[in-house]
């Protein structure tokens, strides 16, 4: 297992360029099972969750090409089953399930445990598929999923769920008539999906709002597809900018769909520019501290909490973050004490009180957005920092410890 070493203290100066956006890659994936024909999917990023899910996609009957960033997909002839081994190491592959059933009429899919961050159901996926004709059964921790034919259905979500809108859209793009999802999440990603099967010939309308309409088609062809940016990295490197009172410059930022990021950043204190060749980010002031509250797209997203949190905790005053969205997401908060921070939870709610420094220390990472958390506290800090377990890490950011180094940081890599 990797470790991450961090040598604190350095203002990050320079220019990133943003990498594809995992969790839209991801679905559109998974999407590639409704086609019979191939599809090339550029800026898809490098990291363990795309090799994982192109395995599955191998398991199950696609054939996978992965170079620099571009992805083939063909199609072959289908196998139902999602195995456990793999479903336990990445949650998105219960976004299988929709596809499957649209395609060959079942599916065998491990039934996704809890996780770090909470116990994350997909009841709302399968209720949805239910609506749509297909039948489920819980067999040895996999749900068996079957259907004639998937039949267009009315839905409503009790929640807007990025996978529950991502699963029953692929679904309803080739059942039988007409789908309406209400209360649909309205989150970059899923807008992305849509564009891509658009691009497929799918007939959507409505995404990016909660109302989303699909008449379903019969077949689905190739396309050739560029992913788009990853909202959440590029959230991550404004924030080491600000953590590090430094000064980047990020290509490739998706700032539009990032601006209930921005503007918290911006009351914190940072400057944050939209420029020809990019997003200018610099912050020469002391950060203030702010409060802020996880809630679906628009919203400020869950995904950016623990970063966020990182800057509280060297901001002035106090600052309250409540995370709405995961029962169990504030497990970078021990961690983020070993270092000097000064924070207290009850329940769903952080009250930080900004301290002048941080200083290095051994620290654990227990997922994937609190171990960017304890990087960014890691370049802020006075001193050494070892980030362990960083496995979490490069499920989600592409060559991390490269992409901060170019820019001015000391992080190497070493074996446990
Ligand atoms: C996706 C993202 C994840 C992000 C999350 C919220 C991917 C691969 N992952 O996760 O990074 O943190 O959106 O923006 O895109 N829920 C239910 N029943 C369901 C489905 C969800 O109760 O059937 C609840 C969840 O427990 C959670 C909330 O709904 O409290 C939102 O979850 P959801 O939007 O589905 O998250 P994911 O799609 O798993």
């Amino acid at each position: 297992m990797d470790k991450l070493i961090i040598e604190g203290g350095v203002p990050l100066t320079g220019c990133m360029t943003i990498s594809g956006s995992k969790n839209a890659a991801l679905p559109i994936l998974f999407a590639s099972i409704l086609l019979d024909e191939a599809v090339t999917l550029r800026n898809v990023p490098d990291l363990r969750d795309i090799h994982t899910t192109l395995k599955l996609l191998g398991m199950l009957g696609c054939s996978c090409e992965y170079q620099d960033g571009q992805v083939c997909v063909r199609p072959g002839s289908l196998l139902p089953e999602a195995p456990y081994e793999l479903v336990r190491t990445m949650r998105a592959s219960v976004l299988c399930l929709g596809p499957l059933l649209a395609r060959i009429g079942q599916a065998r899919v491990a039934l996704p445990g809890g996780c770090a961050i909470g116990a994350r159901p997909v009841d709302q996926h399968l209720k949805g598929l239910e609506q749509m004709g297909a039948r489920f059964e819980l067999d040895q921790g996999y749900i068996l999923g079957h259907c004639r034919k998937l039949n267009g259905a009315h839905i409503t979500f009790d929640m807007p769920t990025v996978g529950g809108t991502e699963n029953l859209l692929m679904a309803a793009v080739l059942a039988e008539g007409e789908t309406i999802l209400e209360n649909a999440a309205r989150e970059p990603e899923v807008v992305d999906l849509a564009h891509f099967l658009l691009a497929c010939g799918a007939r959507i309308e409505g995404q990016g709002t909660s109302r989303i309409h699909i008449a379903g088609v019969s077949r689905l062809h190739g396309a050739e597809y560029d992913v788009m940016s990853d909202r959440i990295e590029a959230g991550t490197f404004l924030a080491a900018a600000g953590i590090t009172c430094g000064e980047l410059l990020l290509r490739h930022c998706p700032v539009n769909e990032l601006k209930a990021v921005t503007l918290k950043l911006q009351d914190m204190g940072m400057k944050i520019t939209t420029t020809s060749e990019g997003v200018l980010v610099n912050c020469a002031r002391p950060l203030r501290g702010v409060d802020v509250t996880t809630k679906p797209y628009p919203g400020f997203p869950t995904d950016m909490q623990a970063q966020i949190m990182s800057l509280m905790c060297l901001a002035e005053g106090t600052s309250v973050v409540k995370e709405s969205i995961f029962e169990n997401r504030f497990m970078h908060v021990m961690e983020l004490e070993r270092m000097g921070a000064q924070i207290r939870t009850s329940g769903h709610t952080a009250l930080v009180r900004g301290v002048r420094r941080l200083a290095g220390a051994p620290v654990m990472a227990s997922d994937l957005r609190g171990s960017a958390s304890l990087v960014l506290a890691g370049l802020a800090a006075n001193g050494t920092t070892e980030v362990r377990r960083i496995y979490h890490l490069d499920r989600g950011y592409e060559r991390i410890e490269n992409k901060l180094n170019s820019v001015g940081a000391r992080i190497r890599r070493e074996k446990e």
